[in-house]
This record gives structure tokens, C-alpha cells and sequence, in this order.
């Protein structure tokens, strides 16, 4: 299970990150989220507390008739072997409004130990939206990803500074009562 400290950090870094961006937990029962930023509450409508704790699927709700069964396939079978996969399923909004809803998926190690986080990243396909719109996304995420792995790695060495710190402090204190 991912530690609240590690999702409090992912939520400050994704609230600054200018694409919607999920993170699922899939170390735990049916992958729930965990955490969402704020430009997935403008496109979908929901705001985090309505989401955390549930699995994304709900924005298929009342998409009975569409076409998601492959999409849905190809995610499933991507997280069963923790890999990325980028798919376009059909969604609504909390008010009810479809949309076409280019998701793309990847693991992601949050912090060492912890099983990887699932970051998904959601863009709204309309009739006006090119392919090099969708490359431009692809792109946004791909920098995300790498800008999370980042943070991981700069977290870690905050972690192994302050350790080291408190190690020095420890053994100055030692040799002063010798
Ligand atoms: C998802 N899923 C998802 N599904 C969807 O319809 N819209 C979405 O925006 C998302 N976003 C999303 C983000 C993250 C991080 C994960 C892990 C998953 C996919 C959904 O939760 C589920 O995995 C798929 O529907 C396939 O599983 P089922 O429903 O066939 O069991």
C-alpha cells in the first residue's frame, strides 16, 4: 500500500502539472484512486472527494452501448503485466455529457520499496482534436513521468541528507560525553 506521505507528495507535484492526471493504488483491492489534480476535476466534473478511494471505470458508468470492451482489455491485461498503454475509451462527465477520453497509463515508483503508483493521464478527444494534438499530450505525460520520477529521487535524497545529519549530529553528541 502506497504511504500517505508518498501520496501527499504526488498530489503537490500533480496539482502543478497542467494536464488531468489520476494515481491508482495497485497494491490494493481493485486499484482505487488515490489521488487527482485539479485539471481532472475540470474535465470530468468530479472533485476529489467524490473519487479517492473508488477505481476510475465509474466514468464509464451509463456507457453501456459503447465500444470499450478492447480498450478495457488492453488495460487490463497492461496492468497484469505492469506496463503502459495508452487507449481511447467513451466517458461522461459527473453532469452526464459524453466524451472520448484518451487515457494513457504508465507504472510509476512513487518511493523505493512501495510497489509503483499507476499514473494515468486523461485528454479529451473532440471533432476539432488532430493528431498532433494527441502527440502534444503524449508528450505533456511523457515529461510528467519523468518529472515524478524526479521528485522521487529528489525526496529520497532529502530523506538520506537529513539521515546522514542526524547520524553526524548523533556521534558529535557520543564523543562530547566521552
Ligand atoms: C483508469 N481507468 C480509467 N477508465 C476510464 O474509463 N476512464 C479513465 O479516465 C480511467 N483512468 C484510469 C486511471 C488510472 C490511474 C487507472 C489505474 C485506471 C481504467 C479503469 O479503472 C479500469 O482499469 C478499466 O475499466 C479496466 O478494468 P475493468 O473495468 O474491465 O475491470
Amino acid at each position: 500500500m502506497l504511504e500517505q506521505a508518498t501520496i501527499d507528495g504526488v498530489q503537490m507535484t500533480i496539482d502543478r502539472l497542467p494536464v488531468a492526471l489520476t494515481v491508482a493504488d495497485p497494491s490494493q483491492p481493485d486499484c482505487p484512486l488515490v489521488a487527482v489534480n485539479g485539471r481532472f476535476q475540470e474535465m470530468t466534473g468530479y472533485a476529489p472527494a467524490d473519487v479517492i478511494g473508488r477505481n476510475c471505470r465509474f466514468l464509464q458508468d451509463g456507457c453501456d452501448g459503447s465500444d470499450n470492451e478492447a480498450a478495457r482489455e488492453a488495460i487490463r491485461t497492461a496492468l497484469s503485466r505492469a506496463r503502459g498503454v495508452e487507449v481511447v475509451l467513451r466517458n461522461r462527465t459527473r453532469d452526464g455529457e459524453f466524451f472520448d477520453n484518451f487515457l494513457i497509463m504508465h507504472p510509476v515508483a512513487l518511493s523505493y520499496g512501495n510497489t509503483p503508483a499507476i499514473v494515468g493521464s486523461q485528454f479529451r478527444i473532440t471533432g476539432r482534436t488532430t493528431d498532433s494534438d494527441v502527440a502534444e499530450q503524449a508528450n505533456q505525460v511523457r515529461e510528467t513521468l519523468s518529472r515524478l520520477n524526479f521528485e522521487r529521487n529528489r525526496l529520497r535524497d532529502e530523506r538520506y541528507r537529513s539521515l546522514a545529519r542526524s547520524s553526524v549530529e548523533l556521534v558529535r553528541t557520543w564523543s562530547y560525553r566521552r
